[in-house]
This record gives structure tokens, C-alpha cells and sequence, in this order.
């Protein structure tokens, strides 16, 4: 499974094999660069100790190598002079090998950020083809945590790849090799100690991991409290639950603590437990160093400093690389879990074979049934919408006609029957070109946070500024949006909350009068809005259905007034069809809901 994870990722990251390779050439470039350094600093401080010449008869392989190397720089030089070229060349080894590093890590960044940007837009491009049914049965906090941390996480597969494991390996094997050219009894036995250090930091990460687990699932808790009560701000102030809310919240914040405290106590040890390590490694290789017939050689002072140092540098590749299975997983699991929702079916897919849209006839329900799950919704319903008609659907709340709406632009397909535009059933149609032909205003209006602007010319994002203040006009929105601070420039907050639920829907209807489209498919809103506001609404939907073919879910009489066929809805089936008079005297389902509903806010108005 990880494998396979692994191998799509590094397909993902295929734009960026170049750069990832020039990268990894830096950072080897650089612990290359860092091993030689020990080969300078032997005869230096042999030099600097004036225990004897910088290139004096050496007494271990390493000696010899770096007196191979350096013997052209040194050639001929008194002692002095000998030290200053060597502090030259060891500062310009420093100077190189820092400048691979840095280019080698910008490099890895480059890498890792432009994976994780493609990889976040790859997943939000496919969760805007995926069916409804997900979004509602996925909470958004999920969602949220898959694009921004999921994504962010997997680039730790770049970095423990590339910044991690290569870079160390590289540092571990040169530093071998150097110590054992200083003495590979001495190596053999500084190495046998790697294996306590490297099980001692596996332990501790173990745990490290369990907790931060729950750590993380507490973090996302958190989050969804902040942000879901929050934003039901009024809702705690009108029932005064704000002590309840708040015991609540700290109690959460407490439980988050102390996850918190439980995974960093596991963190921070990782570092003491090293140091102590490293501690006895210096005394264990000291105490060998100083018998000769512990490891076979005598070493002079310089010597067993520049093992030392080594040493203790090769440690932190070690600790780093015993690191790299844990956070390789740690990012594969983030990436499984991208590459979980990019494998979920996309439903907005066209048939090979679907032609455009076109619209000069009719709009036909024929036998249409619709379930969400195993409950019928919509159940064998028939009406024909001719061009330039209106048919309205009323019913009482939950008879299923949003969702009947919902069914013309393809936001579910019948599970029985077809709705056919012109005769050609919808499943045959590109969904653009159909949606194309729609005007959409729902229920619940939804106002972006963006300007006036925008919100009004979503649908048609190169429309004028004069196109959007006419069809502010046509909406009865002009006169309310110029008194904004900002006029048409004005940011409307999250969920348009400085609007009021009237401007809201004129919003929405100047949006639909904008885009102009041939069949509206309108569902009223159910609020009830004072006079006024009424008024300007009622007038605005007059201008809206005006020389279009319309399918609206009314719960205003002057809509069914105006309507040429109503449909009574009852469970899902037309129980009832015919003009508003013909209805009324039937004295049915229709009659009961006109004095209910329309009559009583009729006489509201
Ligand atoms: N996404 C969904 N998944 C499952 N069931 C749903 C979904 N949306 C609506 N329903 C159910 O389908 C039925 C019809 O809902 P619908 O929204 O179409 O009613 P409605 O007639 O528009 O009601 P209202 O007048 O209150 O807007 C309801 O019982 C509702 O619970
Ligand atoms: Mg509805």
C-alpha cells in the first residue's frame, strides 16, 4: 500500500524531477564538502599544536590521504605560512559547502511547495466533480483539514526524502569513511554504540506518533468548535448560553492541553536522551583511543580530536535517518488520505456521445421518480413546461420540490424516468451547455464574500459595470446597494450578513436577470419579508419571469396567480394540476393551502 503511495506521489511531483535531482546534486555536493573539512582540520591543528609539521610522517591512513591532497597547497611552506593556508582552505570548504546547503534546501522548498500547491488544486478541481451526496455527508471541517493540512503534510515525503534521508546517508557514509581511515577498530566500536541511540529515539517516536494522533484529531475538535459556534453567535446570545459555552470550550481547550503535554513530553526528550548519548560516545571513544591495545594504533593528540569530531557529527545523521521512517509515514498516511478523495468517482462527467443544449420547445417531465437514498422523494411525476410558459409547484414543506427543481439542471439525475429538453433526454445533453440555459435562484440565497459587483456578475464574470447596475435595477437592488459605504464596492461579509434577508434575495435576482438565461428555475424563499420589502422583492421576480420559460416553487399568491399550470406536490406526487381558479374550486389540497399560506400573507402584505 505505502509503495503505492509513494509511486503516486513522485508522479505528482514529476514537474519537478529536475529541480528535485539539482537539488539532491547540492545537497550531496554539501556532506561531501563536510567531510573533507576533517581532512583539513588534522594537519591544521597538528600545525597549530607544533607537535609536528602539518605534513609529517603519517601514522594512519587518513594522515596519508590528506597529506596526498594537501601537499600542493603546502608544498614548501614554513610552519606559519603552512597554518594560514590551511585556516584559508578550511574557511573556504566552510564557505562552499554552506552555499550547496542553502541552495540544496531553497531547492527542496521549490519542490515540496510546488507539490503541495499542485496537489491541493488537483483535489479541489476533483471535489468540484464529485456528486452532491458526498458534500452533504462530508463534514466541511474534513474537507477544509484535506486541502490545507493533508496536502501541506505530504510534502514531508519530499522533505524527508530529499532534505533527510539522502543527505544523511551521504554525511554517515563519508564520515565512515574518514573514521575508518583514522581507525576502523575505533569506528567498529563508535558504531556498535549507534544502534542503542537509534532504538531509544525509535521508542520515543513511537509514542511521539500515538500521541500525535490524538493530538491532531483533538486540534481538528477545537477547530470545528471555534469556528461552528462562532458562527452561531446570535443563536448563543439570544438563549444566554454563553457560560455553558464557554465551560464547554475551556473544558475542550483542556483536554487539548493535555494531549499536547503528553506529546511533547515525548518531543523534548528525544534531546536530552541524545545528548547523554552523545556524552558517553566522546568518553567511550576517548578511554579507547588512550589503548593502544584496544584498537590496535597509538593516536596522537590531533588525531583523536579530529575523530572525535567526527564522531560526534556523524550522530546527528544518524538520530535523523532513524527519524526517516516515521515522518515518510507520517506524510504517506496525509497523501493516502488526498489520494482516498482524488479516487472517489467523478460525477460530473459528460457521455462521450452528449450533444449541446438547445431550447426551442418544451421542457418535459416524463414519469419522473427521484430517491436520495432508500425513501422516494419524487415519485412518478409528469408535466410538460412549453417555451415561454410558467408552471408553479406548490406544496406543503417537505413534499419534495426543491428537489424536483433540483432535478432540471442536473444536480441529481431521476432514478426513474427522464426529463427531456426538446425530446433530447438531459443524460444526453454537456451539462455546461444545459446549465448554460438555466437561471438558478434558490432558496436560501447564497451571497459570496466578495463586492456587490461580483456577487451580481458571477454568472457572467465579463458583464460591464453598466449590464450589473441594470440588472441591479431591474432587481430593486440599486437603491439600497448605492447607499453602501462602497456602493457596488462593497464587501459583503461572510454569508452576506450585512444584507438583510430581502437584499439578499435581490441579490440573487439581479444575479439571474444578469446572466438572462431562456428557462428560470426559481424556488421562493419561504421567509416571510415585511411589506416593503416584500413589494420590491415581488416586483423583482415579476421582471425576472418576464419572456421566460419558467419552473418555480411558489409561496406567493401573485406568483400562482400569474402561473399557466399549478402542480399540488404531496409526497412526492402531483396530486393536484390546473390553473389557480380551477384549483381553488375544487376545494383540495390547493384550497387548504391558499387560506393557509398564500390568503393569510396576502392579507399580511
Ligand atoms: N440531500 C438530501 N438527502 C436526503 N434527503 C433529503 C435531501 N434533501 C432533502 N431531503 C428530503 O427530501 C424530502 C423533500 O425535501 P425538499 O427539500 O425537496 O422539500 P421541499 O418541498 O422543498 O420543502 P420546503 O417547502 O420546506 O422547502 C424531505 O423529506 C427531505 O428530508
Ligand atoms: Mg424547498
Amino acid at each position: 500500500m505505502q509503495p503505492r503511495v509513494a509511486r503516486r506521489l513522485f508522479e505528482v511531483a514529476r514537474p519537478y524531477w529536475g529541480l528535485f535531482a539539482l537539488g539532491l546534486g547540492c545537497t550531496l555536493m554539501a556532506s561531501i564538502l563536510d567531510g573533507i573539512t576533517i581532512i583539513i582540520l588534522i594537519p591544521l591543528l597538528k600545525t597549530l599544536f607544533g607537535t609536528a609539521g602539518a605534513l609529517a610522517q603519517p601514522s594512519t591512513q587518513l594522515e596519508a590521504i590528506s597529506n596526498q591532497l594537501l601537499s600542493p597547497f603546502l608544498g614548501g611552506a614554513d610552519p606559519g605560512e603552512a597554518g594560514t593556508r590551511l585556516v584559508m582552505l578550511l574557511l573556504a570548504g566552510l564557505l562552499l559547502k554552506n552555499l550547496f546547503g542553502y541552495a540544496g534546501g531553497q531547492l527542496s522548498i521549490g519542490v515540496q511547495e510546488g507539490l503541495v500547491r499542485d496537489l491541493r488544486v488537483k483535489l479541489y478541481r476533483h471535489l468540484l466533480t464529485i456528486d452532491l451526496g458526498f458534500f452533504q455527508r462530508t463534514r466541511q471541517g474534513q474537507l477544509v483539514s484535506g486541502i490545507i493540512a493533508d496536502a501541506d503534510q505530504s510534502k514531508q515525503a519530499v522533505t524527508a526524502a530529499l532534505g533527510s534521508f539522502f543527505q544523511n546517508l551521504v554525511l554517515i557514509l563519508s564520515s565512515l569513511f574518514i573514521l575508518s581511515g583514522i581507525s576502523w577498530r575505533l569506528t567498529a566500536i563508535t558504531l556498535a554504540t549507534a544502534p542503542i541511540l537509534v532504538l531509544g529515539i525509535q521508542q520515543l517516536l513511537r509514542r511521539l506518533r500515538r500521541h500525535a494522533g490524538e493530538w491532531a484529531e483533538q486540534r481538528g475538535q477545537l477547530t470545528s468548535t471555534v469556528t461552528e459556534r462562532l458562527g452561531a453567535i446570535k443563536l448563543i446570545r439570544g438563549y444566554g448560553a454563553e457560560e455553558q459555552e464557554i465551560a464547554a470550550f475551556a473544558e475542550q481547550s483542556d483536554r487539548y492541553r493535555r494531549r499536547l503535554i503528553r506529546t511533547q513530553r515525548f518531543q523534548t526528550l528525544t534531546h536530552p536522551v541524545s545528548e547523554i548519548f552523545g556524552g558517553m560516545v566522546i568518553i567511550l571513544i576517548i578511554w579507547a583511543a588512550s589503548n593502544p591495545d584496544v584498537i590496535g594504533v597509538t593516536l596522537s593528540p590531533e588525531v583523536t580530536i579530529g575523530f572525535l569530531a567526527m564522531a560526534l557529527k556523524m550522530m546527528a545523521p544518524i538520530k535523523a535517518l532513524s527519524q526517516f521512517p516515521t515522518s515518510m509515514a507520517l506524510a504517506l498516511a496525509a497523501a493516502e488520505r488526498v489520494f482516498a478523495w482524488l479516487d472517489r468517482p467523478a460525477s460530473e462527467v459528460d457521455r462521450p456521445d452528449a450533444v449541446p443544449a438547445r431550447f426551442e420547445r418544451d421542457l418535459v417531465f416524463d414519469r419522473v421518480s427521484f430517491q436520495y437514498d432508500t425513501e422516494a422523494v419524487v415519485t412518478d411525476v409528469s408535466f410538460a413546461v412549453p417555451k415561454g410558459k410558467v408552471v408553479a409547484i406548490v406544496g406543503p414543506s417537505g413534499a419534495g420540490k426543491t428537489t424536483l427543481l433540483e432535478l432540471v439542471p442536473r444536480f441529481h439525475d431521476p432514478s426513474a424516468g427522464e426529463i427531456r429538453l426538446d425530446g433530447v433526454p438531459l443524460t444526453n445533453l454537456t451539462r455546461r451547455s444545459l446549465r448554460d440555459l438555466i437561471g438558478l435562484v434558490s432558496q436560501d440565497t447564497v451571497v459570496l464574500n466578495d463586492t456587490v459587483h461580483a456577487n451580481i456578475a458571477y454568472g457572467r464574470p465579463l458583464a460591464t459595470r453598466d449590464q450589473v447596475r441594470e440588472a441591479a435595477r431591474a432587481a430593486n437592488a440599486f437603491d439600497f446597494v448605492s447607499r453602501l459605504p462602497e456602493g457596488f464596492d462593497t464587501l459583503l461579509g461572510e454569508r452576506g450578513t450585512r444584507l438583510s434577508g430581502g437584499q439578499r434575495q435581490r441579490i440573487a435576482i439581479a444575479r439571474a436577470l444578469l446572466r438572462d438565461p431562456p428557462i428560470l428555475i426559481l424556488d421562493e424563499a419561504t421567509s416571510a419579508l415585511d411589506t416593503e420589502s416584500e413589494r420590491l422583492v415581488q416586483e423583482a421576480i415579476d421582471r425576472l419571469m418576464r419572456d421566460r420559460t419558467v419552473l418555480v416553487v411558489a409561496h406567493r399568491l401573485a406568483t400562482v396567480q400569474h402561473a399557466d399550470e399549478i402542480l399540488v406536490l404531496e409526497d412526492g406526487r402531483i396530486i393536484e394540476r390546473g390553473p389557480h381558479l380551477a384549483l381553488l374550486a375544487r376545494g383540495g389540497l390547493y384550497r387548504r393551502l391558499y387560506d393557509l399560506q398564500f390568503r393569510t400573507a396576502e392579507e399580511v402584505a
